[in-house]
Parts: structure tokens; C-alpha cells; sequence
């Protein structure tokens, strides 16, 4: 068994059935996964009905192994479906979104006014010479702008590029090279911690590099000093002038939507590339099943930054199509107090809550004071994605958050999935504190060994997805061979999305983290999160990473960093780091103790929420700490060494 799959170390049998009322009122009943399974295509081509088309698609689906075309010769306008069709149907009073700016500014902003910005935008940018395929990158701080700016993108079927505005010169100038694209948007600025950050100085600093851009089209949000150039062009001049009429056309199914670069914590960036059918088809689709929009009563606030996938999927596609209103909130979640968040779902009777683990298990350790201190009544479903969420970050999450209320829905899914593959259905599944549980209706996913054999309950091995679907990546942006080596030929058939996953004893898919990340002890793979949730399950972590370093005995060591929960001193070094060395045997195993833990104050991570082991493995084998330039914050990694180098703890 050892290095043919992976150690199953954890056990959990609490489950949690949705309330009757939930169950009663659900978007989707149990019957859905019959129903898909008994025709998988017929499925997806009832849910490419929730998007309005101008002309019907004549095949569902040409797949050609690893390359998809969903609803081939199907005509449609992506920012037709998100905003004209609710004018149309009498939906134009609705909020699409009420925007809170860091500093307190607020707007709000309908769906007929909505639309209307979105075609003067778009208007702008055909005076800016933008045409079908162009490619145009967006480098905005989180204000209604930069969803404006890419419904104008793909009001004309070009294609978009948002670039996280929390990225460098570099990386944009990288980012614009590799799309060649030749218009950004960007704004003089956005606030962030109190203060206003610049982002049109890193434009100019990045056009100093060779590429084709045009124009540089200017947000003014902060008022800040700006360099101003022959290429600027600021929004309020250009956009305001225009006619809020654009008659949108009507583009082929896989015309290209958008590219969106992969962090890229260790290689090149991939372009991954997303066309529009099928993309808006399931991104519609599971917004509805996963989150039970109903759109008439419900406040919708997913915290994901559009810089990301998540943001793409999840707080401009797919809740635009559904008639979502939601909340969009431009700052950090500790300005100026650490119960912002919680402030704002009282103040917008926030019902349906999207966020991160990296941000849940921040709360936990800030303490329970900040969600005490607002009324969280109006909740009624919360959601969590981007790294697996550990069982007590998970009961945290409903009890202190949820009141035991909410469903959880854990949804994983990737920048190349395009939109939710594995999750609860909320009104159907009975959960399980840290697991995503099962794949969606009409989606293959497995778990399977070296040789992509399917592993069976109570195994570990590789997650793979069996089946073409809507959203998938149709390729990474000009490297075919490079998507084809990625995803496509480690297993045959397979998708191979570099994730560890176990199936449990009743066949419930737990996500172990990344394959590149996994610990080999003695012979044994152990998987980092499944040490890490053993952490974290003890009263005194709020978070953990741990990473295998080299040891002489036993191959790897498992050395931890644990950050402690509000109000827990680092009592008396030693004895604490004991009581979790043997708390950890005690959960999952002797094998998995940790040969070193260290206290610490911050975990470096990258600006998506995500730990980055790589770096906490230089420090664990005493090597000069790698690449650190993706870092949320710079400093950590200096303030993580200094620490080690004082509070050595072995035996
Ligand atoms: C990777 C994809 C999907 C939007 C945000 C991240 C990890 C994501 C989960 C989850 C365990 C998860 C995986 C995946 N991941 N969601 N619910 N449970 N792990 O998008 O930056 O493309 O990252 O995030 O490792 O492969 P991304």
C-alpha cells in the first residue's frame, strides 16, 4: 500500500442532514444525480437552457481527447445573459450589487443601471479600436468597474485578462506578453489596510517592457498623483460620453470569454483559456444548485477578488445570470475592525456567505468576539472553497458563523474546471465536517491509485475527473502541448488535477491537498492536510502547515508551524509543543507526529489564501528561502526564520 497511494489517517463520523424546511424548499432534490447519470449530455443541455440563445447549438459536445467544444454552432452574448435579459423581463429595479468601498463609500447598483454602464463601457471601447478576440487586460482593485470592464469584454467578444491588482509589475508585464493583449484597464488605485495602494504607476512601470498595448484606460478611484502618458485615457472622459445603448451581437459558443493566469507559485503561469458556452452553462448552473440562489430574497456575498477564478465564476458570471444580488466589498476584512465582515452581512442581511478556509481559520484565531459582535441572523447557507477546510475550521465555521443553522457547501474545483465540480448539494447531502463530499450531477470524479485504477472506500490516491465537462479549460493559451503533458497524460483518459484525495468507508471524497505537497515518512505518503487538521483539531491551533523535510532516519520528518487561537499564549514553549505532538499521534497515528513544531505568528501565503509550503520547507531544511516575491506579505518569511533560529524544538 505505502508508495503505491496514500495513508486514509483520519476518521470522522459526525454528519449533518439539512433541516426539513431546507430539504422542502431546495432548488434541487435528491432525484438530480438519476437523472444525470441516465443521460449525462441530455442533463447539460437542459442546464444550457438556464443562459438565453440566439441560435440553438446542433451537437452537445465534440470531444477529442483533451480537447472539448460544448454546444457546437450555439450562438450567444455572455453580457446579454447577465444583464439584458433581466431588464427584458422585468427584473431592472433589482440590486445586482451593493458595493461598500474600504473607506465607507457606498453605491447601488441595479441591473438596469448596470447594464447601462456596462454598454457605455462598451461603447468606450470600441472608440478604442477593440474588436471580437482581442485580448484586453484588467488590473482593478474590487470596484464595480472591473466587473463592468469584463462584461464590456465580453459584450464584444473580446477577451479578457484580469491580473490580481495585488500582483506586481513583473507578473503584469509577463501576463500582457503571453496574451499579447492590447488595451488595459486599470484604475490610479484602490484602498487596502486605510490606505490607498497605486496600481497605474505598476502599468507604467510594466509598458516599459515590449508589447503591443494601445491604450491604458484609467479608473479614477483614489484621486491619487498619477504619471500621465499619450496612451492614458481616463474612464470618466471617455466612458461617461457615451450612449448607454449597445445592441450586443450574438458570438459562437466557443468564442473565447477569457484567459486567467494560474498563480504560478513554481513554473510559468498558465494561460488557462475559457470559451463561452459551456463555461457560462455550468458556472449558471452550480451557482443555483450548490448555493440555492433564490434570487427574489436572497444576499449573496462570495469574498473571492475577480483577480481570481473564483471571482470570474462566482461574483460576475454565474450570479449575474441567476439575478443574484449581492454584496461586493472592496478591502481587506480587518479594516478597520476584524468584524467587518460580520458589520456588513448584518447591514445587507447577507443570506448566502462564500469565503475561504485561509480567511475562516483567520477568524478563528482573532477570536469570537468579532462574530458575536454583529447580528448573523439573516444567514442561511455558507460556502467554502479553495483549500481543503479542516473538520474544526468546518464546525467553527457553522457553529460561530451558521449558529448550526446553515448548510456548509465545501466546493472544490480549479482555475481549469471554470466552475464547481465536487460539493454538497445543500438541500440533499448529509455532511461531513471537511469533506466535499461527492462530484455534481453530470460530473466524473474518482479517486484512483498509481496506475489509475480506481481505489475503493477507505483509500487514498489521485483525484481524477472521468469526464469531459462544460467548463472545462479548452487549453492553456497558446501551449497545447504543454496542457496536453499537464492534465492529460499522467492517466489515460483521465484528467489528472494534481490533487491527493481518499475516499471514506461510505465512499465521501476527502481532499488531501496538493500531490506535490505530499510527506513520505518511513515509506508511508501522509498527506499535509490530514496532519495539519489533527493540528488544528486541538483546542490551542487555530491554523497549521506542516511539509516533509529530510531526515537521515526516517526520509522525510513532518515539521509543523502552528499559529495559535486568540487569547492562547505560547505557554512554556515546550510542554504545549509536547501536548500537540502527542495530540496529533492520538487522532491519526504515531507515524504522523511531527519531529518539530514551531510556533509562529504568521503563515506565508499567497495573496489567494493559499500556504506556501515550498517556502516553509527552505526553512525546515536550513536552506536559504526560495522565490518569495508571490507573498501576501513580504516579511513573514524573515520573521518565521528569526523564530526558528531561537525556539528549536525536538526529541
Ligand atoms: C486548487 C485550485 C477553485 C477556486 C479557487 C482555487 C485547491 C480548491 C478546494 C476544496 C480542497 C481545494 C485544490 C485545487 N482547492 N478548492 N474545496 N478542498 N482543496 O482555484 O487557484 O485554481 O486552485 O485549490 O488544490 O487543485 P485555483
Amino acid at each position: 500500500m505505502s508508495g503505491e497511494s496514500f495513508e486514509n489517517l483520519s476518521y470522522e463520523d459526525r454528519t449533518f442532514t439539512p433541516s426539513q424546511s431546507f430539504i422542502d424548499n431546495a432548488n434541487t432534490k435528491s432525484d438530480i444525480y438519476d437523472e444525470a447519470n441516465k443521460d449525462r449530455l441530455a442533463f447539460w443541455e437542459k442546464q444550457a437552457n438556464r443562459l438565453s440563445w440566439n441560435k440553438k447549438w446542433d451537437q452537445v459536445v465534440d470531444w477529442q481527447l483533451p480537447f472539448a467544444k460544448w454546444f457546437v454552432g450555439g450562438k450567444l452574448n455572455a453580457s446579454f445573459n447577465c444583464l439584458d435579459r433581466h431588464v427584458i423581463e422585468g427584473r431592472g429595479e433589482r440590486v445586482a450589487f451593493h458595493f461598500e468601498g474600504e473607506p465607507g463609500d457606498t453605491q447601488t447598483i441595479t441591473y438596469k443601471q448596470l447594464l447601462s454602464d456596462v454598454c457605455k463601457a462598451t461603447n468606450a471601447l470600441i472608440e478604442l479600436g477593440v474588436k471580437q478576440g482581442d485580448r484586453i487586460a484588467i488590473y482593478m482593485p474590487m470596484i464595480p468597474q472591473a466587473a463592468i470592464a469584463m462584461l464590456a469584454c465580453a459584450r464584444l467578444g473580446a477577451m479578457h485578462s484580469v491580473v490580481f491588482g495585488g500582483f506586481s509589475a513583473d507578473a503584469l508585464l509577463s501576463r500582457i506578453q503571453d496574451a499579447d493583449a492590447s488595451l488595459v484597464i486599470t484604475a490610479d488605485g484602490g484602498y487596502r489596510k486605510s490606505a490607498a495602494f497605486a496600481l497605474k504607476g505598476a502599468v507604467d512601470e510594466a509598458l516599459k517592457g515590449s508589447t503591443n498595448v494601445k491604450n491604458v484606460l484609467v479608473v479614477k478611484r483614489t484621486g491619487q498623483e498619477v504619471a500621465w502618458g499619450s496612451k492614458d485615457v481616463w474612464w470618466h472622459e471617455i466612458v461617461d460620453r457615451q450612449s448607454d445603448k449597445h445592441e450586443p451581437e450574438f458570438f459562437d459558443s466557443e468564442n473565447g470569454l477569457f484567459i486567467l493566469y494560474t498563480s504560478g507559485t513554481t513554473a510559468k503561469p498558465k494561460g488557462i483559456y475559457h470559451t463561452t458556452g459551456g463555461y457560462l452553462t455550468q458556472a449558471a448552473f452550480t451557482h443555483h444548485a450548490v448555493f440555492d440562489l433564490k434570487p427574489e430574497t436572497d444576499v449573496y456575498w462570495c469574498t473571492a477578488d475577480v483577480g481570481w477564478i473564483t471571482g470570474h465564476s462566482y461574483v460576475v458570471y454565474g450570479p449575474l445570470i441567476n439575478g443574484a444580488t449581492q454584496v461586493m466589498y472592496e478591502g481587506t476584512p480587518d479594516t478597520p475592525t476584524k468584524g467587518r465582515v460580520f458589520q456588513l452581512i448584518e447591514k445587507y442581511k447577507v443570506s448566502i456567505l462564500y469565503t475561504a478556509p485561509t480567511l475562516i481559520r483567520t477568524w478563528m484565531k482573532w477570536g469570537d468576539e468579532y462574530p458575536n459582535g454583529s447580528n448573523l441572523s439573516s444567514l442561511r447557507l455558507l460556502g467554502s472553497v479553495g483549500e481543503p477546510i479542516n473538520p474544526e475550521a468546518w464546525m467553527w465555521y457553522r457553529e460561530v458563523i451558521g449558529k448550526n443553522n446553515c448548510p456548509i457547501v465545501d466546493t472544490w474545483w480549479q482555475t481549469e474546471t471554470g466552475a464547481i465540480m465536487i460539493s454538497p448539494l445543500p438541500g440533499v447531502t448529509a455532511t461531513k465536517p471537511g469533506s466535499a463530499m461527492k462530484a455534481l450531477p453530470g460530473i466524473g470524479a474518482e479517486v484512483v491509485d498509481d496506475e489509475g485504477n480506481a481505489v475503493g472506500n477507505g483509500r487514498g490516491g489521485y483525484l481524477v475527473l472521468t469526464q469531459p465537462w462544460p467548463s472545462m479549460m479548452r487549453g492553456i493559451w497558446k501551449e497545447p502541448v504543454r496542457y496536453k503533458d499537464t492534465y492529460w497524460s499522467r492517466f489515460n483518459n483521465l484528467y489528472f488535477a494534481g490533487d491527493g484525495a481518499k475516499l471514506d468507508k461510505d465512499g465521501a471524497i476527502w481532499l488531501l491537498g496538493r500531490v506535490d505537497d505530499v510527506m513520505n515518512v518511513s515509506g508511508h505518503r501522509i498527506s499535509t492536510t490530514e496532519v495539519e487538521s489533527a493540528l488544528v483539531s486541538h483546542e490551542a491551533v487555530a491554523e497549521a502547515a506542516v511539509v516533509g523535510a529530510k531526515d537521515e532516519m526516517t526520509g522525510q520528518g513532518i515539521v509543523a508551524f502552528v499559529i495559535l487561537r486568540g487569547g492562547i499564549e505560547a505557554a512554556k514553549g515546550d510542554t504545549l509543543v509536547k501536548q500537540l505532538r502527542d495530540h496529533v499521534a492520538k487522532e491519526i497515528g504515531a507515524i504522523a507526529k511531527p519531529r518539530q513544531i514551531m510556533v509562529v505568528a504568521e503563515l506565508p501565503k499567497t495573496r489567494s489564501g493559499k500556504i506556501m509550503r515550498r517556502l516553509l520547507k527552505d526553512v525546515a531544511e536550513n536552506r536559504a528561502v526560495g522565490d518569495s516575491t508571490t507573498l501576501a506579505d513580504p516579511n513573514v518569511m524573515k520573521l518565521i526564520s528569526e523564530g526558528l533560529q531561537s525556539g528549536k524544538s525536538e526529541d
